[in-house]
């Protein structure tokens, strides 16, 4: 497919920083925090063909936060995580309708690179796919195409070590990323994916295919990571979700989001009723 090559720095648009009112009832009495907004989505719907996937999604994303999807099978939240970082446009046949505002800006509008995109919100997917390179050449991979060679090496190893892998792989950086654990895989990719340093990395169930040891090292790297990313992942786990993320939001079959808030609130005490069915198991 064809990528438009006009490059839009959309730091430019940081003037008009994104901000949202939070009224939480602490024990104290109301207490009101601002938040920052890293993605704000907005009427948001994606179809396959005839067939609307996600339906008037408008979500504020906040930064730096770990955000979980949760939902049944098919209810849209690959869909959705997509469209944040236009993956969506390499799928024939899909079409999004209404805005995704990173910066303030829409990701959709014309002038804006998705390649560029992609190296600020990047993404890590449910299979480990590392490329058939070294260790060494994964991670360094988005950095040589951004041209930043100069400390090369130095680089590999912060991500590496941000991702929890170094220790383990230190000494075969030369090897195949391919011939790494699964568990080790996903983390090499969480690491070229982080190497170019993005803003938002999206995960789409980064762990369902690992074992407990192995899913439990890639929920501590979520949890280090939001120090300084902002983290929007999908999940089936809901015990995941409830002990990872920030925020949740629901999505039901149809595409609809149905319940958007601080995770706790969104386990203990969920104000729509089909929430509260879904995360008690009796429906999805
Ligand atoms: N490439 C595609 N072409 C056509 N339809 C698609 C495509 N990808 C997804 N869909 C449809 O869009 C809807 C949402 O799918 P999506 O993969 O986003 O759901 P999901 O919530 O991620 O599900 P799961 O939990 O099983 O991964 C489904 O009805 C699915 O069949
Ligand atoms: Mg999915």
């Amino acid at each position: 497919m064809s990528e438009k090559t006009v490059e839009i720095d959309v730091e430019n648009e940081r003037g008009e920083t994104q901000e949202q009112d939070e009224t939480r009832d602490g024990a104290g009495g109301n207490e009101t925090t601002r938040e920052e907004v890293a993605v704000e989505t907005r009427n948001l719907n994606v179809w396959y063909g005839e067939d609307r996937a996600i339906r008037d999604i408008n979500m504020k994303v906040p930064e730096k936060k770990v955000t979980a999807l949760i939902g049944p099978s098919g209810c849209g939240k690959s869909t959705f995580l997509r469209c944040i970082n236009r993956m969506n446009d390499q799928i024939d046949g899909a079409r999004v309708e209404g805005e995704v505002l990173f910066h303030g800006k829409n990701v959709y509008d014309d002038d804006v690179d998705p390649v560029a995109l992609r190296r600020r919100i990047g993404m890590v997917f449910q299979k480990p796919n590392p490329f058939p390179k070294s260790i060494r050449d994964n991670v360094a991979y988005g950095l040589k195409i951004q041209g930043k060679t100069d400390s090369l090496d130095e680089r590999v190893e912060t991500a590496l070590r941000q991702a929890a892998l170094w220790d383990e792989v230190s000494d075969q950086l030369d090897g195949s990323g391919l011939d790494l654990s699964g568990g080790q895989q996903q983390r090499l990719c969480i690491a070229r994916a982080i190497a170019p340093d993005p803003e938002v990395i999206l995960m789409d169930e980064p762990a369902s295919a690992l074992d407990p040891v192995a899913t439990s090292k890639i929920e501590d790297l979520i949890d280090d990571l939001s120090r300084d990313y902002t983290v929007v992942i999908v999940t089936h786990n809901m015990q995941q979700a409830a002990r990872i993320s920030d925020k949740t939001a629901v999505f039901l079959t149809g595409g609809e989001l149905v319940e958007f808030g601080d995770t706790e609130k969104i386990f203990e005490n969920p104000e729509s009723q089909k929430v509260e069915d879904y995360i008690t198991g009796k429906f999805g």
